[in-house]
């Protein structure tokens, strides 16, 4: 089944498709990236009026015609604060067992009763008990049913079909990672929230989220420096946290906030290397405000090892010239390229 995938950012929605020919993975169109982003309205997805989702129905139906996406069926992107997930430590046991034991861990772990949750896992692996006495981790997905429905009204309003919603930062590590690749801390930073995630051995073993990022970016420049929130949109992406013309008055108004997503990184970074045995190696970034100048380089500093910014597209087979021109434009790709390469 050959699927498409859709990222409903709260500040741009992303679509996507892309085939297999032979072991090689080609977007549908060379068009397909350039329009394949458009910006959400507001409130969109935060709002649980009709009339707000059918506008962004609209938009989607749109956006879905324009990169002429051959099929109905979707893959949705679900960002971590709206479900909740953990790793958790079992006594080994069959997959049937399992099925009927994780309900109780369950509902220990989600504040919402379990009818009103769709439940899901994943067996990561076997590990070493007390006495020697194997267990097994597994990672439990709780996402509530009203989010899901939500995301099958809208696709239903804008003539799609839901296919399968999968969280964010999953859709990430397939687009960013190569299987079996050594623990690697992908950080998601997009409009309203930083996504923090650990990839060990091809598999999402932690996830956090916080609700920093670029939006929260912008607001500081307005308030700080009296400007509308289009000028200060401007002047956080020309400036960022570079010296700028302003006597480094937007890096310092900026610094406090990356202050504070960089903190929660570096606490995740070092709860991971305390923790476990094999420490994380690099980092890899995506979302838009992965782009904001000066990132790369404070995130470097504050955790020690190599950071740097994702390509969803360096995997893909496509015309050289077409992922140049979308270099800027790629970590906010990110979600939808992982997205559509659930089935391909
Ligand atoms: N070059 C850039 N420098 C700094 N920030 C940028 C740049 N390009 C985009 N952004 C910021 O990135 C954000 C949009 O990124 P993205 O599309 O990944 O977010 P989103 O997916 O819509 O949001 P969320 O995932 O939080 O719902 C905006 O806040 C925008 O200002
Ligand atoms: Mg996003």
């Amino acid at each position: 089944m050959n699927v498409f995938g859709l990222d409903i950012g709260l500040n741009t929605i992303k679509i996507c498709q892309v085939f297999r020919q032979g072991n090689k993975i080609k977007p549908l169109s060379a068009g397909m990236f350039t329009a394949g982003i458009v910006a959400s309205p507001l409130p969109g997805l935060l709002s649980e009026a009709e009339t707000d989702l059918i506008s962004l129905a609209g938009i989607i139906k749109k956006l879905h015609s324009d990169t002429k996406v051959s099929t109905k069926k979707g893959v949705l992107g679900i960002p971590e604060a709206q479900i909740f997930s953990r790793v958790i430590e079992m006594p080994k046991m069959k997959e049937e067992e399992l099925a009927e034991a994780l309900p109780w861990e369950a509902e220990q772990m989600i504040p919402l009763p379990l009818t009103e949750v769709n439940l899901d896992w994943q067996v990561l692996g076997e590990v070493a008990g007390e006495g020697g006495i194997p267990k097994i981790k597994v990672f439990l997905i709780a996402a509530p049913i009203i989010v899901i429905q939500k995301y099958q009204k809208v696709m239903e309003l804008a003539g799609l079909e839901l296919a399968a919603i999968e969280t964010n930062l999953l859709a990430s590590s397939r687009a960013l990672l190569p299987p079996n690749c050594a623990p690697t801390m992908i950080v998601d930073m997009g409009s309203s929230s930083t996504e923090i995630g650990i990839v060990d051995k091809g598999m999402l073993v932690f996830t956090r989220s916080i609700p920093t990022a670029g939006e929260a970016l912008t607001r500081a420049i307005s308030t700080s420096l009296s400007m509308e929130i289009a000028q200060a949109e401007q002047y956080k992406i020309a400036y960022g946290l570079e010296d700028s013309p302003l006597e480094g008055k937007i890096r310092k108004v900026l610094l406090p906030v990356m202050e504070v997503i960089a903190g929660e990184i570096k606490k995740v970074h070092l709860y991971w290397n305390d923790n476990e045995k094999e420490p994380i190696k690099n980092v890899v970034l995506s979302g838009g405000t992965a782009n904001l100048p000066g990132t790369t380089a404070l995130l470097t500093q504050a955790l020690g090892i190599e950071v740097q910014i994702g390509n969803p597209l360096a995997a893909l087979e496509m015309d050289e010239k077409l992922r140049a021109g979308l270099v800027n434009k790629s970590g906010l790709l990110t979600v939808a390229v992982g997205l559509s390469e659930k089935e391909v």
